[in-house]
């Protein structure tokens, strides 16, 4: 078996951790239940690198139980659950992952994974997908589409695709609204929130809470962030998201502002250096840097050390840094992605959704992969609509259905006012 995990003895512990999240999963099990009889992945192999937690192993368990040979290695250096790894390891799937990587080695395992040629790529973030067009050119034929999972790795593959660089299909399964409405929105929120309070055990009531980003994951973060307590103050560079924030009755300001009254701060953008050494030098005594955002270049570590005389870990996912002016600011996660490294990352009834499209659209696109060409494709709608149909259902939920009048009216123009 080829795997290299923390400690393969933590398995049984993983186990029971992706059952867990198996509970709270219906749609992707019962996608698992069909994929078990329809085989449609056999001769596949589909490389992953997605967060090594208990709901991605449901996922990759899921395209196993399709016939797929998987192999997976994380998205992140320190978002691995070790003992889900060495679960996973244990069951068959190719797992090159372990919490607190270096650089160095986040590639090397980013490279075992690829040593298994890809039909299918699986990202969040991009990094397979890049790695593959600039240092493995060598798997460029054989892969036959990808599917990328955040907003950041989507970013980049349309930068790829404007460039004419990008060399094979790719599925924006981020850019769907059952992902971006459900788990950007919701599932960052409390995750973040979640990591945070973890991390420091600090109320949230009754701070001053900036969040920098006001788009899918920003304005969920900051809604529950006012629905605890918090006075929530948004940093934004687009006019139309910022009047959103406004409208929500969140304070809006830039940065500079912003940076001199808050206690907490959350970037979660996308971009880099939005908080930098200009707004480090403002900020108050005592005040915590988070992101949440998909890469560490956020908050800007190297202005961070730039202005500091020492460092130490204070608590566990909390870096203490002392100003050469004697005050004291707090970055939890090293600066990464707050809620993978601090707590488990997003709850599995949401990922279910996300990952549940992931599975479809595996299954979806080898039918049509050959039609295809190098560019980023949009989720199905119908993958969509059956995602949040058969979550529904499994809610217990049912809903009004359209009669066929109505279905009729509303595809007409002839009737006006009556
Ligand atoms: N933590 C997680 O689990 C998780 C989950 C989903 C997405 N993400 C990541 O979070 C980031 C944001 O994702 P999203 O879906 O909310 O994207 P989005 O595009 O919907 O929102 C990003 C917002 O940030 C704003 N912004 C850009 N630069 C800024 C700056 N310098 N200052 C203030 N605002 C700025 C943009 O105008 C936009 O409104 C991405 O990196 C994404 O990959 C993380």
């Amino acid at each position: 078996m080829d795997y290299k995990v923390k400690d393969i003895s933590l398995a049984e512990k993983g186990k029971l951790q992706i059952e867990w999240a198996e509970k709270q999963m219906p749609v992707l099990m019962k996608i698992r239940e069909e994929f078990e009889k329809k085989k449609p992945f056999e001769g596949l192999t589909i490389c992953a690198a997605l967060h090594v937690t208990k709901e991605t192993a449901v996922l990759m368990k899921t395209l196993k139980a399709g016939g797929a040979r998987v192999a997976l290695a994380a998205a992140n250096p320190l978002s691995t659950q070790d003992e889900v790894a060495a679960a996973l390891a244990e069951e068959g799937i190719h797992v090159f992952a372990w919490a607190g990587e270096s650089k160095d080695e986040y590639y090397w395992c980013i490279n075992k994974v690829l040593d298994f040629e890809p039909d299918i790529t699986l990202d969040d973030g991009g990094d397979l997908v890049s790695t593959i067009h600039s240092k493995r050119q060598e798997l460029l034929e054989k892969v036959k589409w990808g599917q990328e999972e955040t907003t950041t790795g989507v970013i980049r593959l349309r930068a790829m695709e404007k460039k004419g660089t990008l060399k094979y299909p790719v599925v924006a399964v981020n850019d769907t609204p059952v992902k971006r409405l459900f788990d950007n929105y919701y599932g960052t929120a409390q995750s973040t929130l979640d990591g945070i309070m973890r991390a420091t055990n600090i109320m949230i009531a009754g701070k001053t809470f900036v969040v920098c980003g006001y788009g899918h994951c920003g304005s969920g973060l900051a809604n529950k962030a006012r629905g605890m307590g918090a006075n929530v103050i948004v940093v934004e560079v687009d006019p139309i998201k910022a009047l959103r924030a406004v409208m929500d009755g969140f304070r809006v300001m830039p940065m500079r502002e912003a940076a001199k009254v808050g206690d907490v701060f959350v970037t979660v953008t996308g971009d880099k250096d939005v908080i930098r050494k200009e707004h480090f030098e403002l900020m108050k005594d005592g005040a915590i840097l988070a992101n949440a955002g998909h890469f560490n270049v956020e908050i800007s570590i190297p202005d961070l050390e730039s202005i500091s005389k020492s460092k130490r870990t204070i608590r566990k996912n909390v870096e203490e840094y002392t100003l050469k002016d004697g005050r004291k600011l707090y970055l939890l996660a090293q600066g990464r992605i707050v809620n993978l490294v601090a707590a488990e990352g997003h709850p599995s009834s949401v990922m279910d959704q996300s990952f549940s499209i992931h599975a479809l659209c595996c299954e979806h696109f080898l039918k049509i992969h050959d039609k295809l060409e190098p560019k980023v494709y949009n989720v199905p709608e119908e993958i969509d609509r059956r995602v949040a149909e058969l979550k529904l259902q499994s809610m217990g939920v049912e809903i009004e259905k359209l009669t066929e009048e109505q279905k009729a009216y509303l595809e007409s123009w002839e009737l006006g006012t009556e």
